[in-house]
């Protein structure tokens, strides 16, 4: 059976000296959880110190984003061997935020994926709808478009997660119900269908992102093809988080 996973996206938040004492707070409120998988994604500048935090906690460590080249003359970005170096075992691709405001497109983000697969890091590889697009009936187009260009080239063997994050649900307060997020899940797992094995497709996490909060953590991580959580604001205090989490309600 597929193991949840529930990550937490700080986005453009925390110091450190905050960072290093929210994942200090985590690690006291999760550490008896052993049935799940748990990821924080600081930003880049408290990864070291939230990897030396987290030594001896099963929390894994991940980055929001990455450069594709290894190293070179890339001012301001960061490669795939400096998130090695650091122990992180996932990375964040493609994130609504990333496509949107600095005009990543699925050429760029399937090199990012191409190249996380390659360095054995754990490409999350995020797709969603905007409100015009599932207003106009285009919702599953455009997902299988961002998953059949985002994971070009990637083999049966690779490891890589998928987080479906309707745009207009992240950050919004308004989530998609289960049933909706259920629905695309359902279409995402048939579009992996395609592109591998059933098997493989059945084994590949599938995240859900996009308000998710401890109200409604537990019904929508209930789901059959839901196996976990992306969150963003709610990730930010470990009291929210845990209860994520934990499926606790508010
Ligand atoms: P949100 O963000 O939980 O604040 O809606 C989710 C995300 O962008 O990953």
């Amino acid at each position: 059976m597929r193991r949840l996973l529930i990550a937490g996206n700080w986005k453009m938040h925390k110091t450190v000296p905050e960072a290093v004492s929210l994942v200090r707070e985590l690690k006291e409120l999760l550490k008896d959880v052993k049935d799940r998988d748990v990821l924080v994604c600081p930003p880049f500048t408290a990864l070291y110190p939230v990897r030396e935090e987290l030594k001896g906690s099963s929390i894994y460590l991940g980055a929001q984003n990455m450069f594709y080249e290894e190293e070179g003359a890339y001012t301001g970005e960061i490669s795939p061997l400096m998130l090695k170096d650091l122990n992180c075992s996932f990375v964040i691709i493609g994130h609504s935020e990333r496509r949107r405001i600095f005009k990543e497109d699925d050429e760029l983000i399937n090199k990012k994926v191409l190249s996380a697969v390659r360095h054995k890091i754990t490409p999350i590889l995020c797709v969603g709808e905007t409100l015009e697009e599932r207003e106009s009936g285009e919702t599953e187009k455009v997902v299988e478009r961002q998953l059949k260009r985002g994971l070009r080239g990637i083999s049966e063997d690779d490891e890589f997660v998928i987080a479906y994050e309707p745009v207009w649900a992240i950050g919004t307060g308004k989530s998609a119900t289960p049933q909706m997020a259920q629905e695309v899940h359902l279409f995402i797992r048939g579009v992996l269908g395609e592109l591998f094995s059933k098997e493989k497709a059945f084994q590949v996490r599938i995240l859900y992102g996009g308000s998710v909060k401890p109200e409604n953590a537990k019904s929508l991580l209930e789901m059959e093809d839901i196996d976990g959580a992306l969150v963003g604001g709610a990730s930010l205090k470990a009291d929210s988080f845990s209860k994520i989490v934990k499926f606790e309600e508010a």
